[in-house]
């Protein structure tokens, strides 16, 4: 492990733009120009936090490299912290060198205080239950895009043997004696819940067998930081994973993947806009389905697999772009973090798109304030479009339909969710005139520097003035 000389350099929760936590919570948007430039990725923040929470499990250091400034990783950080983990950054300003030695309780009001809107909380459980026996989880903030139960992520920490109460401060979890392995079936291929039974397992006694995994690239990532830190893990066909658990686990050194959900949102902004960006970072393997369905919208990309410098450039090629059909699912399929940037692009498509939502049950609540600014969406509680899915008979409003193409206009925004919100930036820098949108806070959560990076593609826009209402 490298030895970082760490006193120059500042803390990890503090912004490499100290400014971008603290500006105001609006910014002034001024549509119609072609965003054009490029952008460079950092590493996923679907990762990321995981796997410093992973962290938790090694009898060493351990070094996470390619960490973007995100407010999810600022949260991870408290609470790492508050357990008596050292945090700091390493050789290289998005690097972190995580020391799990000194582990302890926290204090419950402190836990609660670090955990934030964040929902990685209930991912402390396995590593707390076995490094101190005990893990305290306040209510689970997170993006409002549907319920969001934990109902799989605490099935699964009973059946390795963990007792949850559940008080009116949140779940308070013991393990009276050594987690065991156990053989789970998830109702539903949960991406969270999936890593919940990774980061508990490996360290539990015997032999745990998952079925209906989740495989998105970034648990396929936090197994690679798992098996770096000593574990055994094997992926099997079917969304069949097995985990032999060791006594024991070390530090890693690890490199995130880069965050394919941040390079589709820069893609869809080319295309609404008429732009053209080179995201440097983004990878083709994790992003096909994507980029399929890109490319039957009308966009353009070219994938540059120079090592010195990979990425994708996308492009809008300035013919109209056509509607489609398409079904949000678990990996492989089109992630559901891509439809609502890609819808925006949507209300610029000629003819009729059905999006059928099948992962959050309200995640195109979000298309309301697209309709106030000019676009044609209706929205629907029936399956549209192919596969009958959980929510077809429970009242969701979760299929739309977008006529395209709308000019669309200034509007006042305000943000519900954190994909939401840079589509709401897309939205208003598709438009015309000037729109203002509310919660910009909520886009730090995923998209580091998302400001500085705008400016570098030639956006027009300025953050609103605090004496402002
Ligand atoms: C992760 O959320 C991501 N968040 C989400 O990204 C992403 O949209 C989602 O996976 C799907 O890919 C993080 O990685 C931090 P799930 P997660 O468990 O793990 C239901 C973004 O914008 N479910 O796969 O919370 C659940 O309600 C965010 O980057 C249960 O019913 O998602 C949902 O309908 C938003 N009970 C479905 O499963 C449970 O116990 C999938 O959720 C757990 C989940």
């Amino acid at each position: 492990m490298n030895s970082a000389p760490v006193t120059a350099l500042p803390h990890p929760t503090e912004s490499a733009d100290p400014g971008a936590f603290a500006r105001p919570d609006r910014i002034h948007v001024t549509g119609g120009t072609p965003l054009s430039g490029q952008v460079t990725l950092r590493g996923a923040k679907n990762l990321v936090p995981k796997a410093m929470v992973a962290a938790l499990l090694g009898s060493a250091p351990s070094v996470l490299r390619n960490v973007p400034q995100i407010s999810d990783v600022r949260i991870v950080t408290g609470l790492l912290e508050a357990h008596g983990v050292t945090v700091r950054t390493g050789e290289n300003r998005d690097e972190l060198v995580l020391d799990p030695t000194s582990m302890d309780r926290a204090d419950h009001a402190e836990i609660t205080a670090h955990a934030g809107e964040s929902r990685i909380p209930i991912l402390l459980c396995g590593p707390l239950l076995h490094r101190i026996g005990h893990a305290f989880i306040p209510d689970l903030g997170g993006c409002r895009i549907g319920d969001r139960p934990i109902d799989f992520h605490l099935d699964a920490l009973r059946a390795f043997g963990a007792i949850v109460d559940k008080r009116p401060d949140g779940l308070h979890i013991e393990a009276p004696q050594k987690l065991r392995g156990t053989k789970i079936t998830l109702p539903y291929p949960s991406v969270g819940s999936t890593e919940q039974v990774l980061l508990t397992a490996v360290l539990a006694e015997g032999v745990t067998e998952l079925r209906n995994a989740a495989t998105e690239p970034e648990i396929v990532d936090l197994i690679a930081v798992l098996q770096k830190m000593g574990a055994i893990i094997s992926v099997l066909d079917n969304r069949v994973i097995h985990i032999t658990g060791v006594e024991r686990l070390h530090g890693y050194v690890h490199r995130a993947l880069p965050d394919r959900l941040e390079a589709a949102s820069w893609a869809c902004a080319a295309l609404a806009t008429g732009g053209d960006i080179l995201v440097r970072g983004a990878q083709q393997g994790s992003m096909m389905t994507f980029l399929n369905m890109f490319r039957r919208v009308g966009g353009e990309f070219e994938v540059d697999d120079d090592p010195s410098a990979p990425g994708i450039r996308f492009w809008h090629p300035g013919d109209s772009l056509h509607a489609l059909a398409l079904e949000t699912d678990v990996h492989p399929g089109f992630q559901t973090d891509w439809q609502q940037p890609l819808v925006v692009a949507l209300t610029q498509a000629q003819g009729l798109s059905i999006v059928h939502e099948t992962v959050y049950e309200k995640r195109l609540g979000f298309t309301s304030a697209l309709i106030s600014m000019g676009a044609q969406v209706q929205l629907y509680r029936e399956c549209l479009g192919g596969t009958p899915c959980r929510f077809g008979q429970r009242n969701f409003m979760h299929s739309a339909v977008i006529s395209g193409p709308t000019k669309l206009h200034a509007a006042d925004l305000e943000i519900p969710d954190l994909r939401a919100g840079f589509s709401y930036l897309i939205a208003a820098l598709a438009a015309q005139g000037t729109s203002t949108v509310h919660g910009i806070s909520l886009i730090n959560r995923g998209y580091e520097d998302f400001a500085d990076k705008l400016n570098a593609l030639g956006a027009r826009f300025e953050f609103g003035a605090p004496s402002e209402s």
